[in-house]
């Protein structure tokens, strides 16, 4: 049976961590289902000028989000891992409350309940007590809140080094074969 990750594309800013996602999975030859919202779809055309159609195309089966009988939406599918990249506020206020309102909350709830990884790659600043309070709860229920924040030890020359070191690090973390963060050896 193929790894397969579901990645979720909301409308925070960054949509390119959730391409860099899909395209890297692909290459290490897991299988991905892509579920991304309106506003997901939006912003991946406003920052990458990627519409749908090209969205979808990076990934091996892509859900709508309406779509709430799809596979992802039922543990019986044996996905390894999901990763929410990015992940809106709104989207993580409707996981860390259980919401399942959409096909994206839905399937990770899914992972919540069936004990998988679930890695959410939240974007805001500044935060405010509800982001915050969403935060703690998601976590609480085992999830990984992983906001892409750069490091900068390795003296990244491009905007995608640092999206590269940040796409590895989610990877390794989801527990895909393959991935490969740069390890800090040392001063
Ligand atoms: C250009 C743009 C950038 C945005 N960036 C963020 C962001 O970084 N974080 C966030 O929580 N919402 C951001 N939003 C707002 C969300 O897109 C909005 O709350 C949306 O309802 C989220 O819906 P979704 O979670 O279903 O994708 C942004 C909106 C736009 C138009």
């Amino acid at each position: 049976m193929p790894v397969r990750l579901v990645v979720g594309l909301t409308g925070a800013t960054g949509a390119v961590y959730g391409v860099r996602l899909l395209t890297r999975a692909r290459a290490l030859g897991v299988q991905t289902h892509l579920v991304a919202t309106a506003a997901g779809v939006m912003n991946a055309h406003h920052e990458l000028a990627l519409d749908r159609r090209a969205l979808e195309a990076l990934a091996d089966h892509s859900h709508a989000p309406g779509e709430i009988g799809a596979c992802i939406a039922s543990g019986s599918f044996e996905a390894a891992a999901m990763a929410v990249a990015p992940c809106s506020m709104k989207t993580l206020a409707a996981i860390a409350h259980g919401l399942s309102d959409n096909l994206l909350t839905r399937a990770a709830d899914v992972m919540l309940k069936e004990r998988r990884r679930l890695l959410l790659m939240v974007r805001e600043t500044p935060l405010n007590l509800a982001h915050l309070r969403n935060m703690t709860a998601a976590t609480e229920m085992g999830a990984i809140v992983f906001p892409p924040l750069p490091a900068f030890y390795h003296r990244p020359r491009s905007i995608e080094e640092m999206i590269d070191e940040t796409t590895e690090r989610v990877l390794a973390l989801l527990g895909i074969e393959g991935a490969s963060p740069r390890p800090w050896q040392g001063l």
